[in-house]
């Protein structure tokens, strides 16, 4: 298996694919699709297009749907859920289709969609990505940060350092078999570096603030918390998420 980490979607290629991409966005939305499908939804649909989002899910029974998502970490007006992890409960979400819209996280989706196999992973079900990731061997792996608006998020490469390092640990292999570019290393040292503190880092990331001003500390704390969920969400058709298994 050979890692590249990519931090933002601008950063990933164009021209080819991997085996097996893995689309992180750790605050919150792949924080928030994997605890939306640990909680009994049947799918997360995900779009960039708002009109899109809004057209497609018309075609659903209003009972059958949830529309939810964020602008600049703002629920969309109109929308039953914005893009909280804890709005995602059993009570709310089991059965029904997500129809989800965010800044990034979608984005980065739309960018590795016609990869072989896309999965999901965030802070809190890092460890159901890196079994997955064990037990399939892909030949690559593309570790792709959502960001900000094409900026680069701390949050996403940590989480993806805890990916590529928890997979080094597993290993026989030598790292340097595995590890496939120089952003993997660097994102091995950042989750390295702030592994026992990932909050107080969300605290003065960029997005961590700026959900702070959202009165979003519960949030963070929530997407802080490491190998909670035991769900991995895969792309079973371009833009749509279910739960693996
Ligand atoms: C995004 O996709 O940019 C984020 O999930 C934004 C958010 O925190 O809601």
């Amino acid at each position: 298996m050979k890692i590249f980490v990519y931090h933002t979607p601008e950063q990933t290629p164009d021209d080819h694919l991997p085996d097996c991409a893995v689309v992180i966005d750790v605050l919150r939305a792949t924080t928030t699709i994997a605890t939306a499908l640990n909680s009994g939804a049947e799918a997360v649909r995900v779009f960039s297009d708002l009109d899109e989002l809004k057209e497609q899910s018309q075609l659903w029974q209003p009972n059958q749907r949830l529309r939810a998502g964020e602008r600049g970490g703002e629920k969309v007006e109109g929308f039953d859920l914005g893009n909280s992890p804890l709005e995602c409960t059993p009570e709310v979400v089991k059965d029904k289709h997500l129809f989800l819209t965010t800044t990034n996280g979608t984005r980065a989706l739309q960018k590795v969609e016609r990869a072989n196999t896309v999965i999901t992973a965030a802070q809190v079900n890092r460890q159901a990505a890196v079994n997955f990731l064990i037990e399939k061997q892909p030949e690559t792996v593309w570790l792709v940060g959502s960001g900000w608006q094409g900026a680069y998020s701390v949050e996403d490469t940590a989480c993806a350092g805890a990916i590529a390092q928890l997979i080094l640990q597993n290993s026989d292999l030598p790292a340097i078999d595995i590890i496939a570019n120089d952003e993997t290393i660097g994102a091995i040292a950042l989750y390295s570096q702030w592994r026992d503190n990932l909050l107080n880092v969300f605290r003065q990331c960029s997005h961590g603030q700026r959900l702070l001003k959202l009165d979003g500390d519960e949030d963070l704390k929530y997407c802080a918390r490491t190998d909670f969920l035991n769900v991995l969400p895969i792309q079973k058709e371009p833009g749509v998420l279910v739960k693996y298994g």
